[in-house]
């Protein structure tokens, strides 16, 4: 082999590997794209979330597919919040005795307002608009 040719097939490895190098990165950015809950995919508006009678006055649900917590503080009154903590991003875990509990790492959420009760999350959680149709609690 000569010279011209070793330097050929070392610049032909080298691109090979840049083109790993950026196919890797492309991978782990798809892999972090999904969070904790799957698809990042925003609930369409008209999409039916749950019905009336899943949210217990007092309390209410985790959705997990739809990464939205529904609540029901007083008889009638639903409110509706994304269901990713503000902390670091992963799904909160129940409603219980007035706040939402993200399991994660113990912070605290209004069951009414998505306000902190606890940390370590600093911001609220986002109030997400929902319609309440006969039995039926869609996307705004
Ligand atoms: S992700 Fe919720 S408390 Fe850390």
């Amino acid at each position: 082999m000569t010279v011209d040719r070793v330097a050929d097939v070392r610049a032909s490895r080298r691109i090979v590997f840049q083109g790993l190098g950026a196919l890797g990165v492309a991978v782990a950015l798809a892999g972090c794209a999904g969070g904790e809950g799957g698809s990042d995919k925003e609930v369409a508006a008209g999409t039916v979330l749950t019905t009336t009678d899943q949210v217990p006055v007092g309390g209410g649900v985790v959705l997990v597919d739809a990464k939205v917590v529904v609540t029901q503080p007083t008889e009638g009154d639903f409110k509706a919040f994304t269901a990713i903590c503000t902390h670091q991003g992963l799904l909160v875990g129940e409603v219980e005795n007035g706040v939402i509990h993200c399991d994660n790492h113990g912070s605290e959420f209004d069951y009414a307002t998505g306000q902190v009760t606890q940390g370590p999350a600093s911001q609220p959680l986002a109030t997400v608009d929902i319609e309440v149709k006969g039995d039926k609690i869609l996307k705004a």
